[in-house]
C-alpha cells in the first residue's frame, strides 16, 4: 500500500497540515493564515503568532485528515517543521507532532523549512534532478543554495541584512500601502515607470553573490523624505507612488536575477528553483523566464500555494525521505530559530 505522510508546519504565521503520498501526490492541504491578525501591527507579532497556532493546530490537522478521507491509523509517518522560524511558533507544531507520535507510535521526521521550500520545486516538476540551484526568497530569508541530493544543501550566498520580502513590506509601509507589502507594491507598480528612480542594486563588498536590501530601503526613504532625511513626514502627494513602487520592485528583481544567474554560472548548474513568498511576484517571474530562456537554464517557479508557507512541501519532503529510507528522529526534537541553512 502507498505510504502516506502527514506534514505539519507552524514556523511563522501560517498553521498548516497536509497529507502527501510517497509518490508526491497531494491528498489534502489546509492552511490557516494569521495575516489579518498581524496586519494591524504591520508585521508578525511572535507571541500572538504562537497563541494563534495553539488555537488552530488541532482543527487544521483534523481537517487535513478529513479532507483526505483518512484517519491517523492510515498514516505512515509524521513530518514537522523543526527549524528555522519563530521559536514560539515552531514549538507549537513540534509539540503537537510529538504528542501525536507518542500517542500513535507513528515515526517522526523533523524537517528544515528551507529544504521544504526548495522541495516545492520537485513537487511542481517531478522531472527535476539534482544537482540544481535554488533561490529562496521570502519575508524571512533570501539565499542561494546548491542542492545535490536530499539533505545535501550548500548555501552559496545570502542577504547580509534584510530579506527581499522584508524590504517589500518596509517600502509598502513607507508608501502607506497595505500589509503584506509584496502584493500591494506589485499592484501599485503595475501603472508605474520602473525607470523613474534609480535605486541601488545592493552590491556587497568582496561578496558579489551576496544580497543586500537595507540600502535600497534607505534610498527609498531618502527619496521620499529629501536627501538629508530630516523631513519628518512623508507627503506622498509630492511623489507618484506607482513610480516609486515600480522602480523599487525593479531594483529588487534586478539584484535577485543578476546574482542568481552569476551563481548558476559559477556552479555550472543548468536548473533553478525559485521559491518562497516573493516568488509570487509577477515581475520576478517574468524576468526569470526571460533570462532563463536566454541562458538555457531551466527555471521552475512553483505556483503560489506551494510558494508561500504550506505543509505540502513539508509532507512531500518527508515522503521523499521515507522513500529514501531515512531513520526516524527521536522524540525530543529541538525546535530551533536558526538552522545551518538560515545563517
Ligand atoms: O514565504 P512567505 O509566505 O513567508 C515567509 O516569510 O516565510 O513570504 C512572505 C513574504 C512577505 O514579505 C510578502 O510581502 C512577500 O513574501 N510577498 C511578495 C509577493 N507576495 C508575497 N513579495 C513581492 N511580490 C509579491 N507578489
Ligand atoms: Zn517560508
Amino acid at each position: 500500500m502507498t505510504k502516506l505522510v502527514l506534514g505539519i508546519e507552524s514556523s511563522c504565521d501560517e498553521t498548516a497540515a497536509a497529507v502527501v503520498d510517497e509518490d508526491q501526490n497531494v491528498l489534502s492541504s489546509v492552511v490557516a493564515t494569521q495575516v489579518e491578525a498581524h496586519a494591524e501591527f504591520g508585521g508578525v507579532v511572535p507571541d500572538l503568532a504562537a497563541r494563534m497556532h495553539t488555537e488552530a493546530i488541532g482543527g487544521v490537522v483534523t481537517k487535513a485528515l478529513k479532507d483526505a478521507e483518512l484517519e491517523l491509523k492510515d498514516i505512515s509517518t509524521i513530518a514537522v517543521t523543526q527549524m528555522p522560524g519563530l521559536i514560539g511558533s515552531l514549538l507549537v507544531g513540534v509539540s503537537f507532532a510529538e504528542g501525536l507520535s507518542l500517542s500513535t507510535g507513528l515515526p517522526l521526521y523533523g524537517i528544515d523549512h528551507i529544504e521544504g521550500h526548495i522541495w516545492s520545486g520537485f513537487m511542481q516538476d517531478p522531472s527535476l534532478t539534482w544537482p540544481l540551484m535554488a533561490l529562496v526568497v521570502s519575508g524571512g530569508h533570501t539565499a542561494l543554495y546548491r542542492y545535490d541530493g536530499l539533505g545535501q544543501i550548500t548555501m552559496i550566498s545570502r542577504t547580509v541584512d534584510d530579506a527581499a520580502g522584508e524590504a517589500f513590506d518596509k517600502v509598502a509601509a513607507l508608501l502607506k500601502l497595505s500589509y503584506p507589502g509584496g502584493p500591494s507594491v506589485q499592484k501599485a507598480a503595475e501603472t508605474g515607470n520602473p525607470k523613474a528612480f534609480k535605486f541601488p542594486r545592493g552590491q556587497v563588498k568582496k561578496k558579489p553573490l551576496h544580497f543586500s536590501f537595507s540600502g535600497l530601503k534607505t534610498s527609498v526613504l531618502y527619496t521620499l523624505k529629501g536627501q538629508d532625511g530630516l523631513r519628518s513626514d512623508i507627503n506622498l502627494e509630492n511623489y507618484s507612488v506607482p513610480d516609486v513602487a515600480a522602480s523599487f520592485q525593479e531594483a529588487v528583481v534586478d539584484a535577485l536575477i543578476s546574482k542568481t544567474f552569476k551563481a548558476l554560472e559559477a556552479e555550472k548548474l543548468k536548473t533553478l528553483i525559485v521559491c518562497g513568498g516573493v516568488a509570487a511576484n509577477s515581475r520576478l517571474r517574468e524576468r526569470l523566464q526571460e533570462r532563463g530562456e536566454k541562458r538555457r537554464i531551466k527555471v521552475v517557479v512553483p505556483p503560489l500555494k506551494l510558494c508561500t508557507d504550506n505543509a505540502m512541501m513539508i509532507a512531500g519532503l518527508g515522503a521523499a525521505y521515507l522513500k529514501e529510507g531515512r531513520a526516524p528522529d527521536s522524540i525530543g526534537l529541538d525546535a530551533k530559530a536558526r538552522s545551518s541553512l538560515s545563517r
